[in-house]
């Protein structure tokens, strides 16, 4: 029987330990890593294998944990460990939350984010094949300092797993380690975790005591190595984090490679788990797409740009600029400098460029805001084309209210909507205008009075400067001899 095929896969995540090393008031297993928790991570390898069942044993800051394991999966069955008596215990819990199961039963840590739901699958499939009561997922370690020793006899048989702590030196000089990831046939499972003692260094009760028990039983045991033991490495505190982090990303930014992504620089790119790119995406250097992020073939992101669930179209171009929950149209381009917070919705061809904020703006196809602006609160037309520093002015100190500008209209620079307020489709602005009234489509709102020039100023205001002489000289080179402003023919001798 397959994995696949299993009328009875049950897999239990601890994660009820406390992870002080990681001296948080975040519970370890919520940290994250590439856009998911180190138990969300789990939950996702878990769930590739298609299981009947998925228990979470939880204990330390137990509501935190179980809160976000309910948003990740309401279907995940929660165990509560009340105290902490150790790995055996932990399962025992499981076990009991789940009743009467029959079938494969896989255990995993909830701190390994490097796990994939392949490895598990395999070795499952391996664990059902051989027919086995309990199989150890092992790995072979330059350093295996801390870890449990798979320990085999003569001919090579599994014997037993023993602690570094409860090891003797022989022992400890075994380089294959007990991933902590198991797999057991339900019923053996049940009928061992009551005979597991706590007669050990630490008094806890050690799944791993399961090994000796099935040798005593007569029943098969035996371990299957994983070559990438990375992906069963756990995080204790916050430089593995990283470490782990860098690795992970290093790997799915490889595998994007792989399918047809450039990367100029994978060192300074960071990519989250549930990106998605297209073939052709190029992704300059300094470059973070996060979270749900989806890029469309031929779109060019970054240098320098952070996007946060957004979703970016073919052959958009995003230069310089932080995105959060914004879509940005095929052919659109965006920056240098732009900053696009949530609700920003940017047609196909359009532009927001240089130094301008959106928020909750929907930017038609073809149209633009090419310069220094804030758009806030919007709806712009297809074509439009707003002038450079203009405010939408959203907020009345107590409410927002929305601008709509229509399609094709052209508004002028450093023009001010005031909301509530529609400029009509095909209508404009003067340089300047604070539009506080709807403006009929076709027409030209102006709001600035009729320029007044006070001739001569700057030679009487500014006299003596460089400024009142630039002008003299001006007026002089147009006029001959300057007249003063007191009507005096200037007298100076040339
Ligand atoms: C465990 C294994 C060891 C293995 C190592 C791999 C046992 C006895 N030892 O050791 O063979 O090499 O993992 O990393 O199994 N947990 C609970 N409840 C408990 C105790 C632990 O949920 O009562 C959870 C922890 O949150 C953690 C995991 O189980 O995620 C492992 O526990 P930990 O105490 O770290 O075990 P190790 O000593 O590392
Ligand atoms: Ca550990």
């Amino acid at each position: 029987m397959s994995a696949g095929q299993s009328t009875g896969l049950t897999v239990i995540v601890l994660a009820a330990g406390g992870g002080t090393r990681m001296k948080s008031k975040t519970m370890k297993v919520l940290h994250p890593i590439a856009g998911r928790t180190m138990i969300g991570h789990v939950l996702t390898a878990a769930r590739a294998m298609q299981p009947d069942r998925i228990v979470a044993v939880v204990g330390h800051q137990r509501e935190q944990v179980s809160e976000h394991i309910r948003e990740l999966g309401p279907d995940v069955v929660l165990a509560v460990q009340e105290e902490q008596l150790g790995t055996g215990h932990a399962v025992r819990v499981a076990m009991e939350a789940v009743g009467d199961t029959s079938g494969t039963v896989v255990v995993a840590y909830g701190d390994t984010p490097l796990l994939e739901g392949e490895s598990l699958r395999v070795f499952a499939a391996e664990h059902e094949a051989a027919e086995r009561a309990v199989s150890v997922l092992s790995g072979i370690v330059d350093n295996p300092f801390g870890y449990g020793r798979v320990l085999r006899n003569h001919e090579g048989d599994v014997e037993a797993i023993v602690e570094e702590k409860d090891a003797t030196p022989e022992q400890r000089e075994v380089c294959e380690i007990n991933s902590g990831i198991l797999a057991f046939d339900a019923e053996f499972l049940r009928s061992a975790l009551p005979r597991i003692g706590n007669d050990n260094s630490k008094g806890e009760y050690y799944l791993t005591d399961t090994i000796a028990i099935a040798r005593e039983d007569g029943l098969t045991v035996g371990a299957h190595t994983i070559e990438d033991v990375m992906q069963t490495e756990g995080v204790n505190d916050r430089a593995q984090l990283a470490r782990l982090g860098a690795e992970l990303n290093r790997r799915i930014v490889t595998r994007w490679m792989h399918d047809g992504v450039t990367v100029m620089d994978p060192a300074t790119t960071w990519i989250d788990a549930d990106v998605e790119l297209s073939p052709d995406v190029t992704i300059l250097p300094g470059t973070q797409l996060l979270g749900t992020t989806v890029v469309a073939e031929d779109a060019v992101i970054g240098p320098d740009t952070t996007l946060k669930d957004c979703e970016i179209g073919a052959g958009a171009r995003v230069v310089r600029s932080h995105a959060e929950l914004a879509v940005i149209g095929g052919e659109a381009t965006v920056g240098p400098f732009s900053y696009l917070r949530p609700g920003t919705n940017l047609g196909a061809g359009g532009k927001i460029g240089a130094f301008v904020e959106t928020k909750n703006a929907t930017i038609g196809d073809g149209a633009k805001v090419p310069h220094l602006s804030y758009v806030g609160d919007a709806d712009i037309g297809e074509g439009a084309n707003i002038g450079a520093g203009t405010i939408f002015a959203n907020f009345d100190g107590v409410d927002k209210h929305r601008t709509k500008v229509g399609r094709h209209a052209k508004t002028a620079s450093n023009s001010t909507f005031v909301a509530p307020v529609e400029i009509g489709d095909g209508a404009g602005t003067g340089a300047g205008t604070v539009v506080r009234r709807d403006v009929p489509p076709g027409a030209l709102a102006v709001s600035s009075g009729p320029q007044r020039n006070i001739e001569r100023w700057a030679l009487t205001k500014r006299a003596g400067t460089a400024q009142s002489r630039a002008a003299e000289e001006a007026l002089a080179a147009e006029d001959g001899p300057v007249v003063g402003p007191d009507g005096e023919r200037d007298v100076a001798e040339s």
